[in-house]
Parts: C-alpha cells; sequence; structure tokens
C-alpha cells in the first residue's frame, strides 16, 4: 500500500492499512465485548490449492451493536463467521465468545455453547424442510429441554 504522502513500503504510522494496526494491538476483553479473535488464521488446502482465508485476525464485536463485515467474494467473510460462531475451527489463534475460550472446549460444551449463546442465519438456510419456520425456531430449545416463552 502506498500512502497519499509519497511512502512506498507501507511502514509509515499514517500509512498502516486497518487490518496490520489492528494486529498491532492486543485484542483486550471487556464487559462490552461480545467476543474477540487474537491472531486468527485459518489456511484451506495445501500445496498449489493452498488458500489463506484468515491472515492473523484481531477483531473485537461489541455488544449491543451491529458489525459488518464487507469485502470481496472469496476474501474470507464467511470463515470469519463460520470460526467466531465455533461452527468452523481455525487453524490457529484464539476465539474467545464473552469470557470463554472456544479452543480448548469438547464437542458437547461447544454445542452448549453455541445453543444458548449465539444465533446464525446462514446464507443457505439450513433449516429442517419438513418443518415450519416456527418449528424450526424452536428447535433447538426444544432439544435443549427448554420452554419457550408462549407470548413469543
Ligand atoms: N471448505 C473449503 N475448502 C477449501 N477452500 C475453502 C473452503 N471454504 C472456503 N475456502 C476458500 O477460502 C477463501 C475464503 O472463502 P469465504 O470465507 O467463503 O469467502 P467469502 O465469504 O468472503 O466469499 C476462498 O478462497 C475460498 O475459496
Ligand atoms: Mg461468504
Amino acid at each position: 500500500m502506498t500512502g497519499s504522502h509519497g511512502h512506498r513500503d507501507g511502514r509509515c504510522e499514517d500509512c498502516l492499512p486497518v487490518e496490520a494496526d489492528a494486529t498491532r494491538r492486543p485484542a483486550l476483553a471487556g464487559d462490552d465485548i461480545a467476543a474477540h479473535t487474537v491472531q486468527l488464521t485459518k489456511v484451506n488446502g495445501s500445496g498449489g490449492t493452498r488458500v489463506v482465508a484468515l491472515d492473523s485476525v484481531d477483531v473485537q464485536f461489541q455488544q449491543g451493536s451491529f458489525t459488518v463485515e464487507m469485502g470481496p467474494s472469496g476474501s474470507g467473510k464467511s470463515t470469519l463467521m463460520h470460526c467466531v460462531a465455533g461452527l468452523d475451527s481455525p487453524t490457529s489463534g484464539r476465539i474467545v465468545i464473552g469470557d470463554t475460550e472456544i479452543g480448548p472446549l469438547k464437542d458437547k460444551q461447544l454445542t452448549q455453547l453455541g445453543r444458548d449463546r449465539i444465533g446464525f442465519v446462514f446464507q443457505a438456510f439450513n433449516a429442517v424442510p419438513t418443518l415450519t419456520a416456527e418449528e424450526n425456531i424452536l428447535l433447538p430449545p426444544a432439544i435443549a429441554g427448554r420452554k419457550h416463552d408462549p407470548d413469543w
């Protein structure tokens, strides 16, 4: 990246791309951070088909706010969301939901965390086709043995 004031190597503070700046700053979990990643890396394939989908991503998602992820097709948007939601596993780096680091969790613990604390709307809906929309929404709490608010 070339800065507007003539640097060519991208090392000037003012020229650093946003991503590079974010990776220099350790992610700090605070009360208002719903989830964050530290040096999150995901490599797909190997040899000639090796693709670095996520390259040391440090990102924080604030509670009570919307985060928009933008980038061209194939830039790693879905991979980031799947990893942060615990649906895909990273090659390296850390994912923390609230104050729970999900890397060391066993399958069952990860399933429970996903059920209790993560809602995910898939690009391809992944709904159970034989159920109605309402039944699809109520399926996870039903599996967890929970009653839902009937007013809902
Ligand atoms: N299961 C997979 N196996 C191999 N490569 C994959 C897989 N999923 C994604 N990729 C590659 O990783 C990169 C990022 O993909 P993706 O996260 O789907 O991008 P986006 O959602 O931004 O379009 C792309 O180059 C894609 O081809
Ligand atoms: Mg995608």
